[in-house]
């Protein structure tokens, strides 16, 4: 779908209670719920869909910035909110860009992204959990993880890391 920038579209959100104040909030999320075995990490959960807007004292607690962040929200097990579900809700598109801010020289990342290098992604679907892929800077990006394909080719290549500091 072709989002505009400032326009209003109903998305899947995250709706969390914080534990310290019961607060209620409402976090744009990728709506594709899984584990990441691949980095040792069991806890199902989703990613946050950075291209829309966030509460501020959310984008600051959980460190989003211009549009990556390197929180996910667990579906249980954190002592900073309670999850209670994914729900459609009215949110601000801001931006295209939005993925998964991976520790760079992170060593265990850049050996799964490697086995993926050369892999197909038919349809833009990516070969990893069949994400639709984002297109950006004329190159398709899965927002959740990160594999970065030629848009031409259709094939996952090395990726060229986006800059964090906007
Ligand atoms: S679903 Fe993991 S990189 Fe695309």
């Amino acid at each position: 779908m072709e989002y505009q920038p400032g326009k209003i579209y109903e998305v899947p959100c995250a709706e969390i209670m914080m534990k310290e104040d019961r607060r209620q909030y409402f976090l744009p999320v990728i709506d594709l719920p899984h584990t990441d075995q691949a980095f040792d990490f069991p806890h199902r959960h989703y990613h946050i869909d950075g291209r829309f807007a966030i509460h501020p004292r959310m984008k600051h607690r959980l460190q989003i910035s211009g549009g990556y962040t390197a929180t996910i929200i667990l579906t249980e097990g954190t002592a900073m909110y309670d999850f209670k579900g994914v729900v459609k809700q009215a949110m601000v598109f801001e931006r295209s860009e939005t993925g998964l801010a991976v520790p760079l020289g992170s060593e265990k990342y850049a050996k799964w992204y490697a086995g993926y290098v050369g892999h197909s992604c038919d349809g833009k679907k990516c070969p990893h959990l069949g994400m639709e892929m984002l297109e950006q800077d004329g190159k398709l990006v899965c927002p959740l993880h990160g594999l970065t394909a030629d848009a031409a080719t259709l094939r996952i290549i090395q990726r060229i890391l986006p800059s964090f500091n906007s």
